[in-house]
C-alpha cells in the first residue's frame, strides 16, 4: 500500500506586494452586498477557508510574512 504524506512548510506566500506595509489588507465596497463585511482568506490558513478566521496572524508571525484579507463591505446607509 502507497502512502501519501504532505509536508506544508511554514514560508511566506507574498514575496514582494506592498512589503512595507505591516499587512497588506484590500477593500471591495458594493451596495449590490446582501451581508454588511465578508472577510476572505488570502494566506490559505484559514480553518474555515475561503473566509477569513484570522489564522493570518499566526502565519505572519511565524513567516514574517504581511499578508492579510480581502475585505468585501456593503456601504453604511
Ligand atoms: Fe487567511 Fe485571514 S486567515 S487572510
Amino acid at each position: 500500500q502507497r502512502r501519501v504524506v504532505a509536508v506544508v512548510r511554514a514560508e511566506a506566500i507574498n514575496p514582494e506586494i506592498r512589503k512595507t506595509e505591516e499587512k497588506v489588507v484590500d477593500s471591495v465596497v458594493s451596495s449590490e452586498l446582501s451581508k454588511p463585511l465578508t472577510a476572505y482568506c488570502r494566506c490559505w490558513r484559514s480553518g474555515t477557508f475561503p473566509l477569513c478566521d484570522g489564522s493570518h496572524v499566526k502565519h505572519n508571525k511565524a513567516t514574517g510574512d504581511n499578508v492579510g484579507p480581502l475585505l468585501l463591505k456593503k456601504p453604511k446607509e
